[in-house]
């Protein structure tokens, strides 16, 4: 386990919307190595970036046309070496994002076996036996090509799964299972492309829907040893490398497949959404201040996957990702302060998002790019000073309008505002790693009156007390102490804590 993730801090730049540094009106990788000081500044150690790989971009890059090519627009591999290099400097590592279970459909992988000949990667993807073949249950193009037979795709229809077999085979005519050479094979490619970054210095992965590999695996059980033989290979050639998850599955992800990290995403119900963005527009998120929440429904669904995975690897809280509403749709400005110190002293590596922490806010009903969709509001350029395009680009024509607000919130305007989000998430992360206790293995006590919302929890000699409640609360509580961080007004009382409505306290005991 590579021990750097103890204190990792990390954060997810979307290149294109970042910063562009020549003008083009689409951030790139020189504009990420000019702001790297930003980030270090934020007190972020890790990084980790969307692809950057050569793409027609139907879906923002996780269409790969060549996994070992920067795309022009982004820059050069060398300018990628170059990040890598001086980020390294700044002692800040870089995670790629992997995306193994499909290309595009313009890769030349598949424009070779989407031919009716048979040729190398024939048995890359997965192919019906003839066109007439297309049982519903699979999502299939069907009779779009020279070669006869329907293919799998594993996301929109221009991304075709790769091929590394199925657990359970319902249709032994076409259907390989997982030990045939060519699924072996297409397990070896991916960690070749492993191996060409990290050689050049990447610090690991980010690995995009890391449970689909296996086709018919509820289980994910050949998945999972899929995953397992990539571990075996990075603890033996590469030690310090790292890979996170997206699965959030912690017990399959860390336990069965070897993952140092899981993403704790956004699905509906599960603890993640509970407290950040349940109900309608959040109206029944612990961190809505109506009250309505329920803390019970996230420890029910967190605390055993965090105690069943803690000796294992990290569970990864996130701000927000490319993929879901920024928390600004659901939550108040003083919610979303209580938000990031609740992500930055729970146990595992964090991840903050690009912009959150200065409350960028979710720009909805803009045209979908790049396969966006609904997830287009919140992959909008990066909001730097009051300039132009807010900072983010001297084009006419960025990647997305800029949020157009008058008080649209900007790095400038907030740095040296005491009220602001930024302020609240550098004095958070700040803390994070002044205390080995809230580093991501140290211990975690969780509490809370059944039904009720207010909660607090121990991380050693640290203890957190939260009421995110839009009323005075009170909390029980056998400790003592001085208070490190408060937000709103809190009382340290005997034998309890007084919190005003919504408001913060961290005691050291
Ligand atoms: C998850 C990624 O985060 C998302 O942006 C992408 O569209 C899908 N996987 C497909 O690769």
């Amino acid at each position: 386990m590579p021990k750097w993730l103890e204190d990792a801090v990390f954060y997810e730049i979307y290149p294109q919307s970042f910063y562009d540094s020549n003008g083009d009106g689409i951030g790139d990788i020189n504009g990420i190595i000019e702001k790297l000081d930003y980030v270090k500044g934020l007190g972020c150690n890790a990084i980790w970036l969307n692809p950057v790989y050569d793409s027609p971009f139907m879906d923002a890059g996780y269409d790969v046309r060549n996994y070992k090519q920067v795309a022009q627009r982004y820059g050069t591999n060398d300018d990628l070496v170059r990040l890598f290099n001086v980020a390294h400097e700044k002692g800040i590592k870089i995670l790629l994002d992997l995306v193994p279970g499909h290309t595009s459909d313009t890769h030349p992988w598949f424009l070779e076996a989407k031919k009716a000949q048979e040729c190398e990667t024939s048995n890359r993807y997965i192919f019906t036996k003839t066109v007439w073949d297309a049982p519903p249950q699979y999502r299939m193009m069907c009779g779009i090509c020279e070669r006869n037979g329907n293919y799998m795709v594993n996301y929109f229809s221009s991304q075709p799964a790769l091929n590394y077999g199925f657990y359970e085979i319902t249709h032994p005519d076409w259907q390989l299972p997982c030990d045939h050479p060519d699924c072996l094979a297409t397990a070896e490619v991916m960690k070749d492309v492993m191996r060409f970054w990290l050689d050049k210095g990447a610090d690991g992965f980010r690995v995009d829907m890391a449970d689909s590999l296996v086709k018919n695996d509820d289980e994910k059980i050949a998945t999972a040893k899929i995953w397992r033989g990539v571990r075996e290979m990075l603890d033996k050639e590469y030690p310090e490398a790292a890979m996170v998850a997206e699965w959030c599955g912690p017990q399959r992800a860390i336990n069965n497949a070897g993952f140092h990290m899981d993403f704790y995403l956004d699905h509906y119900g599960n603890g993640y959404s509970r407290m950040f963005r349940y109900g309608e527009w959040g109206d029944e998120a612990v961190f809505n201040p109506n009250g309505k929440g329920n803390i019970k429904a996230f420890a029910d669904e967190y605390l055993p996957n965090y105690e069943a995975s803690k000796d294992n690897g990290y569970i990864s809280f996130m701000t927000n990702n490319h993929d879901m509403p920024r928390v600004t749709a659901y939550l108040d400005k003083q919610a979303i302060k209580l938000v990031n110190v609740f992500i930055f002293t729970m146990p595992g590596v964090p991840f903050l998002y690009y912009g959150d922490e200065i409350g960028m806010r979710y720009q909805a009903d803009l045209v979908s790019k790049e396969g966006g969709f609904s997830r287009t509001g919140s992959r909008t350029p990066m909001q730097w000073g009051n300039g132009k395009n807010l900072g983010f680009s001297t084009s006419d024509t960025p990647y997305l309008p800029v949020d157009k607000a008058e008080d649209a919130p900007t790095v400038e305007n907030q740095k040296d505002d005491p009220d602001s989000i930024y302020k609240v998430v550098k004095d958070m992360i700040a803390i994070r790693h002044k205390y080995d206790d809230l580093h991501g293995n140290g211990d975690l006590e969780f509490n809370f009156e059944e039904g009720k919302i207010p909660f607090s929890y121990k991380r050693g000699k640290l203890v957190m007390f939260f009421n995110p409640l839009g009323e005075s609360a009170e909390i029980a509580t056998e400790y003592t102490g001085t208070k490190v961080y408060e937000l709103g007004s809190t009382e340290l009382a005997e034998g309890k804590i007084k919190l005003e409505p919504q408001s913060f306290v961290m005691i050291e005991i």
